[in-house]
């Protein structure tokens, strides 16, 4: 037996003549000579230079070894560094050096550290050659960058002491940056999280995504109506890399023909119609505490063949052919606003295909690279698909394995089951995708006769082993018999995918009972697991509120540890009697709150005291997740206090209701809402009256960086949908983790949280998810459908006029008294006041206050995100961290 055929594959040795460099066309032989001079480096095993340096062209070695230095060391460094950029990549000068170059030089120079760790952890994750994990989202809602890389990297203090040296505060440099806001809302941003942790633990992964010119709109609020102005954040973008030569060709249109070959096999061929180019930009994604630096690859559409069609502009067609260059760059420009709601536009259906097609390109090039044969393709990928949104993946991938590749069908279909997972992040109707056979038709005309095949071979095995259950057919059917007849995505998913997974217990729970129930049946229980959500600390704690951080930090042995891992918040607990630490705990709350109060009077010129009770609710805007309750709530509040003696009204605990969100623009309801909002703020905050007792504010234009500064000030923040309505919900995870309480219903990860806290920490109140059926069939057949006498009086005050035109919240009011009330405003409204009632009174009790929030804090370890993408890790994609510093990567001709 050769020395080949014993090393397990996984380590398989390239072969003596075979190439094995293939970094951007470079092509070089394996078992080259090792220069003399060699360098240990930290963060990059010796073993592992050795095992990349093989693969550097011999002449080009020396200049890469020295190269290989990173870090700034020290703040003379940094400035230097940041000088150098000023003055040659920014072409200014120091004289005139403002805010904004400071900001882009010092990215920069963040930027160049950030990348020899990303070429590294490449270069390692291509010669381990271990499996890697693909997460597919149309959404990242990264934010900002640098204070996160700064942090992640461990360099934050050398570069404000460098800064501080040439005269900045280094807050006032990370502020200048535009927030990457490629996303609507939780989806999104948990996709972001994902990102560091996956990073942070050294898994070797990638996300795949779309980079819109234009991510999630910019919202002003003009005479209390929200108002949409796009928002172009590539002005300057110092965090992304052009790839201009990582391209693909994507197809759209045309037609299929068949042939067959002497055997009689039948290949298909897609011929005909449209290319649109996909352009790669990758986003380096920093590792907290390690040097593995992932990657985020984006794609950007652009005509294909260039800048524009020089046939038709020789022709003197020159309208026509920069028409066609617009039409490609559409493809990517522009981030559809709506969340959890599908609005079935042919674009987005362009989207999604030219966003999977060039991804699993560049997966499968990967693969190919590795000269393994294609049953071994599950071994090495996982692709996570985050929602239907992507898809189309598995039809490409089935697609590229039959026709391009030409295995059969079985053995494709079971390499396609085995590589994709798909994660639900809904159970609203209006949300689950389906798109109509017609427009697939026209649009991917292969695709649709896959997808039927699919249904088809998946169909006989239902019939196969359900004889007796004819309605089933029609009911688990990918296409759904309608008219027009639609594909449905969620079906597609589960059936392509080997795990279907639900983002919170009680969401996972629903799933399998309800819109999946079949499934469940023909599959079997085992393919639908739980991965309740997570959220990263080292965002949503270190960089948003670093004096908490740092506080926790004193009693958990550092920041380094309980970043790592966040179990060890428990330790906190043990200080939970030590005055000194409840103090100090005391203080940064108010420090925190104080920092929002500014923030609330430079964007809204309302002045509003740290002293009060900071309620919030920042989140989109949206009938389920019930911001309407909450200004109800608020009037009710306010008619309570307009009832009050002045001595009375003195006496009550001053509150401030804060809201944030964005409304999907053409959500009529959801621009209501916000409309209500504003009016009550201008009616409440400008009644002499009320003064400090209630203040009412809406901050415009909510994004992650305002979260930042919004999360850590709150005292109680507000997560109460419907019940069985929010699959999970990620902020209630934030708002804890920040010392803040929450008022709450029985939904999402909300449960999970009272079960790690403990009940006495958090105000449950509603109806629960089991009743929600029985109430709404009650409301809509039902004779006595009462609303609360409360209610009906805050009714009364918005339909005199109170607060402005009655007419513009009619339909918010209707939607409660004559439509059924779907969201059960009013049968959860008594027992929302009460339990507010209830936070009042807690809050009045400050001693008793602190105790809850800091045990609650002690004992949120288990929502990181870290814990969440462990259990993906094992229970979904069957990979392993793969370590700097070990071996496994260097090629054994090498060792
Ligand atoms: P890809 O896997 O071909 O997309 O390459 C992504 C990155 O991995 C490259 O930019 C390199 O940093 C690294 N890489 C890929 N293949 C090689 C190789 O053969 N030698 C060294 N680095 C590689």
């Amino acid at each position: 037996m050769s020395s080949e055929q014993q090393l397990p594959t996984r380590q398989r040795r390239p072969s003596a003549t075979a190439p094995i460099v293939d970094i951007q066309g470079s092509v070089g032989p394996a078992g080259v000579t090792r220069p003399k001079h060699r360098r240990t480096f930290t963060g990059f095993g010796a073993q592992e230079i050795k095992g990349v340096e093989a693969s550097i062209p011999e002449h080009m070695r020396e200049a890469w070894l020295k190269h290989q230095a990173s870090g700034f060391q020290n703040k003379e460094q940094f400035e230097k560094e940041v000088v150098r950029h000023v003055e040659t990549t920014l072409a200014r000068s120091m004289f005139n050096c403002d805010e904004t170059a400071a900001y882009a030089a010092t990215s920069l120079a963040f930027r160049d550290r950030l990348i020899i760790e990303w070429n590294r952890t490449q270069q390692r994750q291509t010669f381990a050659d271990s499996k890697r994990v693909y997460y597919l989202s149309l959404e990242f809602l990264m934010g900002r960058a640098l204070d996160n890389a700064m942090l992640n990297i461990g360099e934050k203090e050398v570069a404000q002491n460098g800064l501080s040296e040439l005269g900045f505060r280094v807050e006032d440099i990370i502020s200048q940056e535009h927030d990457a806001a490629l996303g609507n809302g939780g989806l999104g941003r948990l996709a972001a999280c994902f990102l560091d942790s996956l990073a942070s633990l050294n898994y070797p992964a990638w996300g795949y995504g779309l980079r819109y010119r234009y991510g999630i709109f910019k919202q002003e609020i003009i005479d209390g109506y929200q108002v949409e102005v796009p928002d172009y954040w590539l002005d300057f973008n110092p965090w992304e890399f052009p790839r201009h030569d990582v391209t693909v060709d994507i197809q759209f249109y045309g037609n299929v023909s068949k042939t067959t070959d002497e055997s009689g096999k039948v290949t298909a061929h897609w011929q005909g119609g449209e290319l649109v180019r996909a352009v790669a930009y990758d986003v380096p994604i920093p590792g907290y505490a390690t040097p593995s630096t992932n990657n985020l690859r984006l794609w950007s559409s652009q005509a294909s063949g260039g800048e524009f069609d020089f046939q038709k502009f020789n022709n003197g067609d020159y309208e026509s052919s920069v028409a066609d260059q617009q039409r490609a760059e559409t493809i990517s420009a522009v981030l559809y606003p709506n969340d959890n709601l599908d609005r079935g536009k042919e674009l987005r259906l362009k989207q999604q295909y030219f966003w999977v097609a060039a991804s699993l390109y560049d997966i499968v090039r990967r693969f190919k690279k590795t000269k393994r044969a294609w049953r071994e393709f599950p071994d090495q990928v996982a692709i996570q698909l985050n929602d239907t949104h992507p898809t189309l993946a598995i039809v490409e991938l089935q697609r590229i394995l039959i026709d391009l590749e030409g295995l059969d069908w079985d053995d494709a279909w079971n390499i396609v089951q085995q590589t994709f997972g798909y994660t639900n992040h809904t159970v609203l109707p209006e949300a689950l995708e389906k798109w109509s056979v017609g427009l697939f038709q026209h649009l991917l005309p292969r695709h649709l006769q896959i997808i039927y095949d699919i249904n088809l071979f998946f169909l006989q095995m239902v019939e196969r082993n359900f004889p007796k259950d004819r309605d089933m057919l029609s009911r688990v059917s990918i296409i759904e018999e309608s008219q027009p007849k639609m594909v449905r995505m969620a079906y597609l998913a589960i059936v392509g995918s080997h795990k279907v997974n639900g983002v919170a217990e009680l969401h996972s729970d629903l799933i399998r009972t309800t819109i999946f129930k079949d499934f469940v049946t023909i599959f079997g229980p085992d393919k639908f697991v739980n991965v309740t959500n997570g959220i990263t600390p080292r965002r949503w704690l270190h960089q948003a509120n670093p004096k908490l951080s740092a506080l926790i930090a004193t009693k958990t042995g550092g920041p380094e540890h309980f970043l790592k891992d966040l179990t060890l918040l428990n330790k906190i607990e043990l200080s939970v009697n030590d005055p000194a630490f409840r103090k100090e705990w005391a203080a940064i709350k108010l420090a925190n709150k104080q920092r929002l109060a500014d923030y609330i009077k430079t964007t809204t010129g309302v002045v509003v005291s740290p002293q009060a009770l900071f309620d919030v609710q920042v989140k989109r805007i949206h009938e389920y997740k019930r911001q309407q309750m909450n200004i109800f709530g608020v009037i009710h509040r306010y008619l309570v206090l307009k009832s009050m003696t002045p001595e009375q009204r003195k006496k009550v605990l001053p509150r401030v209701s804060i809201f944030g969100g964005k409304a999907a623009p053409g959500y009529w309801m959801a621009k209501q809402i916000i409309h209500l909002i504003n009016s009550v703020g201008s009616v409440v905050n400008n009644d002499p009256e009320i003064g400090d007792a209630l203040k009412v504010i809406f901050l415009e234009d909510y994004n992650v960086s305002k979260a930042e500064i919004i999360i850590p000030a709150s005292d109680i923040s507000e997560h109460i949908s419907t019940a069985g309505t929010e699959a999970s919900g990620t902020s209630n995870m934030k708002f804890v983790l920040n010392g803040g309480l929450i008022i709450g219903t029985c939904d999402g990860a909300n449960i999970e949280i009272t079960r790690e806290i403990g009940e006495e920490n958090i105000f449950l109140f509603g109806n629960l998810a089991e009743d929600v059926d029985d109430l709404r069939h009650h409301h809509t057949y039902g004779q006595d459908h009462k609303i609360d006498p409360s209610l009906d009086k805050v009714f009364q005050a918005i339909q005199s006029g109170t607060f402005g035109n009655a007419d513009d919240f009619n339909g918010m009011v209707a939607a409660v008294r004559e439509h059924g009330d779907f969201y059960l405003v009013s049968d959860d409204f008594h027992s929302y006041l009460e339990t507010q009632e209830l936070v009042d009174k807690s809050y009045a009790d400050q001693e008793l206050w602190v105790t809850k929030c800091i045990t609650s804090v002690a004992r949120m370890g288990f929502f990181s995100s870290d814990r969440c993408i462990n259990e993906y890790a094992e229970e979904i994609w069957n990979v392993e961290p793969l370590k700097p510093e070990t071996n496994s990567g260097v090629p054994k001709t090498e060792l």
